[in-house]
């Protein structure tokens, strides 16, 4: 099909985010122009069932009205107003008290940013700032794991662990220290359980921690589930044994909600799901389920009494962003987050669950298939060259591309993840038919991938 006029004028003139933009040139941009429920439209007119909820972000799908009633009402009554200078607004306050409110661990404070990235650079910040104002200036290191995604900026790009984030663009900035992937199916010895390999991640976090002094590593930050990394769910008692290992040594334990967070694993926080009593929080993505660019952090009363004594020394906290609780973001995700209780959404994510995940093994029988893996209403496939021994495709075959692009073809978007993960990440509200309907398009572009595959013999090593 010839390129549309969209699709000409994005080529001259847009830099897409995590593109190929050589590739791009010639391929051009999918064009999409309306959504509705999980369904979103292209300019052609073809519906797609959203399988990612655009960036794991549209919780509450597509077309919602009653947000979009409260932007319009909220525009109107006060479009702006910041929190600077100790200024406050009723949406900001509200949100806040309702974030402690649910938060997974007792937390005493919040601060606004307007996506996950900014929320993890602040928090960089403020654990920074907390030793200096504890007076134990070496405290400074942050660990993070291969294979985690905590965002672009530059902080933190350093914490994600892919490749990608850090080639050419020099990174990461020193003082960032990455530690294992908990991911069974890759990484585990032969023969050694889940809760081996656990002891052994977190044995292997504890001489790192030793290895670079206790004195010098100030957090630990890690997303309940990896997500952009390839949905790695951890082993049984991984974070219970991380936590023991963080609390001997006095380092704050950061959890990157930014996905999980607000009932992606059927219950309001990753956290939950995973016994992690995190001492600080990042969220973004579904807090506003997308229709607003909102983030925050939460910390708890001792960082809080930190940043207000070095405050006090220095005069302020120079820290804050222009739209840092933007009064509209602030009541739609007041709003979102009163849909979620109100609709039981969480509940009815661990009640939808269970064929979403069934549904997803079945897969795990595919010729393709090596690992499927889920909780909640996430998940991924893992294609493998070979399934006796785990040999992935080599890179350059772009498996994962490839049954993406079978995906759309069929209708259903979803996400090629590293190492030809496919990502399923569907809006919340889904449905148990279009829970079927999405596995019915990806089994058909599954089958189409094989069929490829088999043809053009890309299994060769
Ligand atoms: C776990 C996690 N943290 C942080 C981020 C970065 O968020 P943003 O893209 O809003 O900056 C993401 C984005 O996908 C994420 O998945």
């Amino acid at each position: 099909m010839p390129l549309s006029n969209s699709a000409v004028r994005d080529i001259e003139t847009l830099v897409h985010p995590y593109t190929n933009l050589a590739l791009h040139r010639e391929t051009g941009p999918l064009v999409i122009n309306r959504g509705e429920g999980v369904f979103v439209y292209d300019e052609h007119g073809k519906a797609y069932l959203e399988g990612m909820a655009g960036l794991w972000c549209a919780a509450l799908g597509y077309g919602n009205e009653e947000l979009a009633e409260v932007a319009a009402r909220q525009i109107r009554t006060l479009s702006f107003t910041h929190l600077f200078g100790g200024k406050s607004h009723d949406p900001a306050i509200e949100l806040a008290e309702k974030l402690k409110e649910i938060a997974p661990s007792p937390m005493s404070k919040v601060f606004f940013t307007c996506s996950g990235s900014e929320a993890n650079d602040t928090q960089v910040k403020l654990i920074w700032y907390m030793n200096n104002a504890l007076g134990r200036p070496q405290k400074k290191k942050i660990i993070s794991r291969i294979k985690g995604y905590h965002g672009v900026t530059i902080a933190s790009a350093s914490l994600t662990g892919l490749p990608n984030n850090h080639i050419d663009f020099d990174l990461p900035i020193p003082g960032i220290l990455h530690t294992g992937t908990p991911h069974h199916y890759r990484n585990a010895l032969p023969g050694e359980s889940e809760v081996d390999f656990a002891t052994r991640l977190a044995d292997e976090l504890e001489a790192l921690i030793l290895k670079e002094g206790p004195e010098t590593i100030a957090a630990f930050i890690a997303e309940p589930i990896m997500g952009a990394g390839g949905v790695i769910i951890p082993p049984t008692t991984y974070f219970e044994k991380i936590q023991e290992v963080l609390q001997r040594h006095d380092v704050v334990l950061i959890a990157d909600e930014v996905i999980c967070g607000f009932g992606r694993t059927g219950k309001m926080w990753g956290s939950q799901t995973f016994n992690m009593q995190p001492n600080a929080l990042s969220c973004a993505k579904a807090l506003t389920s997308a229709y607003f660019p909102l983030g925050a952090v939460m910390i708890d009363e001792r960082m809080y009494d930190a940043l207000v004594s070095e405050s006090r020394k220095i005069g302020t906290l120079g820290h804050g962003f222009t739209y840092s609780g933007h009064p509209v973001g602030s009541a739609m995700a007041l709003k979102t987050i009163e849909i979620y209780q109100r609709e039981r959404i969480v509940e009815k994510v661990a009640a939808k669950a269970p064929q979403f995940q069934k549904r997803l093994k079945a897969l795990a029988d595919h010729p393709l298939v090596g690992e499927t893996r889920g909780i909640g209403l996430i998940g991924a496939l893992e294609m493998v060259a070979d399934k006796a021994s785990k040999r992935s495709f080599e890179a350059k075959k772009m498996i994962g591309a490839m049954c993406v692009k079978h995906c759309e073809k069929e209708g259903l978007i979803l996400r090629n993840l590293p190492n030809d993960a496919i990502g399923i990440c569907p809006p919340l509200v889904i449905s148990e038919a279009e829970i079927d309907l999405l596995f019915d398009r990806l089994t058909t572009a599954l089958d189409k991938t094989e069929a490829d595959v088999s043809a053009q013999n890309l299994r060769a090593a």
